[in-house]
């Protein structure tokens, strides 16, 4: 990282496809609101607030499987990819949903989940049903291994002391499931595989929606002679190893596929390598993924070294080749931020005082990083909140990856069912609320200005207003130790982003190459996570305060 601009210098709400401005919001259906009152989320329940969402500015919202399924990996293990389970609503609510969010002016993706179906799903159990079945070489099946064993080492996602194998005593061989025995991995160097799921694509696209989230997308191209994973790496499920020249080809295709349809439509793949490189090469010369998930990010401690080399790897990976970044900070499968951060804090010896006084401070703070790095930013339903990790009580544990408690109901409001209509559902809905509901819910905080709630309606609302924070390019500022400082500039304007890791106020100067420092009187705060609006528009006074972010803002000399 030179200090150069890395993203596209240029200013203006014109700038390049829709994505690159949009700030996406996900919501895992079965716990964002519920319709119907029989305890799960679904499509009614979402159609429902989408002037919630809209309220709250976001421009696109990525919707996680609601496709039949039996559910054991709660919907990316699909029976039917071109239909809607009963327990979410029907295709005519999804189109219905559509529409009224188009109209509201959000955009709308969908999961599509390529690397495999159910075992339930009419595909397997005919390739499961005989050697010579039409569909048996859909999958991947290979006779046992030397021993009578799995063909190879590989070892499922969820369960690393289990086999990524399971035998099947009918046929008398193995099938592949990098995740769980129910999730047969799809055999992509089978051609009516891949053109069943390009119809699969295009059964979404036509319907309207403005883009796709592509499930473990690099797992789809795998090495045909299945080798063993080398010993130093025994354990590490093969979904976070596999990584193969084939499947560039794949997203190639798909890639023309998705931009023959008109209006932008984009792909954004969950490629889950931890190597910011190598995840940089799925979006290929422009080629393949339009946008890829950023996961160092969301695994990293609130601490500024860290984040620091989550920037500096992103630019150099992703910017450097002329890439466009994503963020997140919390999703479906990992624990929430601030319960990540809380817990982080906790093993430094943090105690439970300072805890409860620096952890909202520490979620204000990184909405104003997330919303404001170089990039397209996706939001975790729940965490304009502030919302923490449900305890699970022992026994109502449900998922095989151990993560429900980051996809607990999310509380709408104040009452005791928390806007989850119960009448139908003596036992509540399907998982416990996360803690704090009372006020962790989306009325109490709608109705005080000073709420996280309100900080990120405002974060997003200065991104419409002032496009260089999203498109504008990007250069360190020198800053105290554990306080990051960078610019986004245009040639309108600058803004300058200052976060506070640590808990003791910090005085930062808005000092730049064109700046001596100091001057820091024509500086306007834009938005300070602190401030509860107070002090927005004012001039910066030079202190952060502990826990603080501020965006600072002033016309380009
Ligand atoms: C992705 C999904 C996760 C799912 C897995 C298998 O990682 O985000 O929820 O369990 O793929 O489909």
């Amino acid at each position: 990282m030179d200090g150069a601009d890395g993203v596209d210098g240029a200013d203006g709400a014109d700038d390049g496809p829709w994505w690159k401005r949009a700030v996406f919001y996900q919501i895992y259906p079965r716990s964002f609101a519920d319709g119907d009152g029989d305890g799960t989320g679904d499509l009614g329940g979402i159609r429902a607030h989408l002037a919630d969402l809209a309220w709250l500015g976001v421009d696109a919202l990525w919707i996680s499987p609601f496709y039949p399924s039996p559910m054991v990996d709660f919907g990316y293990d699909v029976s039917d990819y071109c239909s809607v389970d009963p327990l979410f609503g029907t295709i005519e609510e999804f189109d219905a949903l559509v529409d009224e969010a188009h109209r509201l002016g959000l955009r709308v993706v969908v999961d599509w989940v390529p690397n495999h179906t159910s075992d339930r799903h009419p595909w397997f159990v005919d390739a499961a049903s005989g050697r010579g079945s039409r569909h048996r070489d859909w999958y991947v099946w290979r006779d046992p291994g030397p021993l009578g064993g799995p063909p190879n080492n590989w070892v499922s996602a969820f369960d690393p002391s289990a086999p990524a194998w399971t035998y099947d005593r009918t046929t008398g061989q193995w099938y592949l499931h990098l995740f769980t025995p129910s999730q047969p991995d799809l055999n992509w160097d089978e051609p009516r595989v891949v053109a069943a799921m390009h119809d699969v694509l295009r059964f979404w696209l036509d319907r309207g929606v403005d883009g796709i989230r592509a499930d473990v997308v690099h797992c789809i191209g795998k090495d045909p002679a299945l080798p063993d994973d080398p010993p130093e790496v025994a354990g590490v499920p093969h979904a976070v190893l596999n990584d193969e020249a084939v499947t560039h080809d794949r997203l190639r295709s798909i890639r023309r596929l998705v931009d023959a349809y008109p209006g932008d439509r984009m792909m954004v793949g969950e490629v889950y390598l931890l190597s910011t490189e190598a995840v940089a090469t799925y979006y290929g010369e422009g080629d393949e993924l339009h946008l890829a998930f950023n996961f160092p990010p969301l695994l990293a401690p609130w601490w500024e070294p860290s984040w620091r080399r989550c920037v500096e790897d992103t630019m150099d990976a992703v910017a450097g080749r002329g890439a466009w970044p994503t963020w997140v900070l919390s999703n479906h499968d990992n624990p929430r931020h601030r319960t990540r951060y809380d817990s982080n804090a906790a093993r430094h010896g943090e105690d439970a005082a300072t805890r409860a006084r620096r952890s909202e401070a520490r979620a204000r703070a990184a909405a104003v990083l997330l919303l404001t790095l170089p990039g397209t930013p996706f939001l975790y339903q729940g965490e304009e909140l502030g919302l923490t990790d449900a305890t699970i009580p022992p026994g109502r544990e449900l998922d095989p990856g151990g993560r429900d408690g980051c996809r607990a109901p999310i509380p709408w409001d104040a009452t005791p069912d928390h806007g989850w209509p119960r009448a139908s559902a003596p036992d509540g809905p399907w998982l416990p609320f996360p803690p704090e509901p009372g006020t962790r819910n989306h009325a109490t905080q709608r109705a005080d200005p000073g709420s996280l709630l309100h900080l990120y309606r405002r974060i997003i609302a200065l991104r419409r207003q002032v496009a260089t924070l999203s498109t504008g390019g990007f250069a360190w500022a020198e800053s105290p130790p554990g306080v990051l400082a960078f610019h986004r500039r245009s040639r309108e304007n600058d803004c300058f982003v200052l976060v506070n890791f640590t808990g003791e106020a910090a005085t930062v100067a808005p000092a730049g190459d064109d700046d001596p420092a100091g001057n820091w009187a024509s500086w306007k705060v834009g938005v300070a996570s602190h401030g509860e609006g107070e002090g927005e528009g004012a001039p910066y006074d030079g202190t952060l305060a502990p826990d603080g972010a501020v965006v600072l803002l002033r016309p380009r000399p």
